[in-house]
């Protein structure tokens, strides 16, 4: 067992845990890669950790100064955790909007929070150029730009991909993700790719994100809109620019309910909702793909992340969500046949970008 110099040093090496209930439902292995397990409780500790160690490699960072981020919520807690176990401190501009639950972790943790009113991108006052502003700004704050930094994708290409290349023995049919800044597909799907070139890697996306859509047909346009926090994106960013990618599937929240009481109730799990949303695109391409696949996605968090909203029943209903999830044979049914609502790509990035 790993003995650690400071918290930080606690970030990854998580557990692999095959999901039972659907494995023997679809007849192939679902791996979970719990990264609930990181001491801040999501997987975007481990961004948070290469982001702030590469910065200090490259003197960008010292002791005293304030790491400053736009972020919907985990990546802060991640930043607050890791900025105060090298003594720094951590400033999270954050949408009004996010769960009470994400703002709680992030003061808990010490960091400082402000609010700002949700806008669109373009607008100047959006939460991440509002984090950009105030590091230009300011010489002792410093911006961690979880989008375009690649450190967060390069946390995934040198330690969570190894590792479950590991946990699985080198034998991943497919590899499935959801895309927030793209660190985590983008890294994995890099690393594994390398390993062997057939793994085949799919994109969960949800209503409201345009990423789906952008692999269809090269525009971000999406429709309706999701529960999910921190998922989806409307632009290209740079992280997501590392991704590889063979195939995307879009799913509506409704799924997201049942899915996650499913696992309550057969696994003992209890999903966030961008975990639930990885399950649902696993238990997809388990279906679409035929038996005796092994499949790996992510538990990026636990629900109490989520417990204002994806286990809420009044949000859910004021969502025009149904609470009662539905029967699982039926969704097996519908799985069966999504149709348009999967597409094959050949998303290996856009070569000019940002060079
Ligand atoms: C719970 C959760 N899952 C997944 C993601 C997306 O991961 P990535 O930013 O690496 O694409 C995020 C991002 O904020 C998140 O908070």
């Amino acid at each position: 067992m790993l003995v650690g110099q400071r918290m930080s040093d606690l970030i990854g090496q998580t557990d692999l845990v095959k999901i039972p209930s659907l494995s023997k439902l679809t007849g192939s292995d679902i791996f979970l890669k719990c990264e609930f397990q990181n001491p801040g409780g999501s997987i975007k500790d481990r961004a948070a950790k290469q982001l702030i160690e590469d910065a200090f490699e490259r003197d960008e960072l010292r002791p005293g100064m304030t790491v400053v981020e736009g972020t919907a919520g985990n990546t802060g807690i991640g930043l607050a955790l890791v900025a105060k176990s090298y003594g720094l401190n951590m400033l999270a501009v954050m949408p009004n909007d996010q769960s009470p639950e994400k703002e709680r972790m992030i003061a808990l943790h010490g960091g400082e929070l402000m609010a700002v009113d949700p806008v669109p991108f373009k607008n100047e006052n959006h939460f991440y150029h509002t984090a950009r502003r105030i590091a230009e700004e300011r010489d002792d704050y410093w911006w961690a730009n979880q989008f375009e930094n690649t450190s967060n994708a390069r946390a995934h290409y040198l330690h969570t991909g190894p590792e479950i290349w590991q946990q699985m023995e080198g034998r991943i049919d497919t590899f499935v993700s959801v895309a927030g800044t793209g660190g985590t597909i983008g890294g994995n799907s890099m690393f594994f790719k390398e390993q062997d070139e057939n793994v085949d890697v799919w994109l969960a996306d949800p209503d409201g994100s345009g990423i789906f859509e952008f692999l269809k047909s090269g525009d971000y346009v999406s429709e309706g809109g999701s529960m999910t926090e921190g998922i989806g994106i409307m632009r290209l960013v740079e992280n997501f620019n590392q991704a590889k990618i063979d195939h995307a599937v879009n799913l509506p929240d409704q799924d997201l309910v049942t899915l996650s009481r499913y696992l309550r109730e057969q696994d003992g799990i209890v999903l966030g909702s961008s975990s639930a949303l990885n399950v649902a695109a696993a238990l997809a391409a388990a279906l679409h793909k035929g038996k005796g696949q092994r499949i790996v996605t992510f538990a990026c968090d636990l629900g109490e992340r989520s417990a204002s909203k994806l286990y809420n029943e009044a949000y859910l209903k004021g969502r025009g969500l149904n609470p009662q999830p539905e029967p699982i044979e039926q969704l097996l049914e519908r799985y069966g046949n999504l149709g348009d609502k999967i597409i094959s790509t050949h998303w290996r990035g856009q070569a000019a970008r940002g060079k």
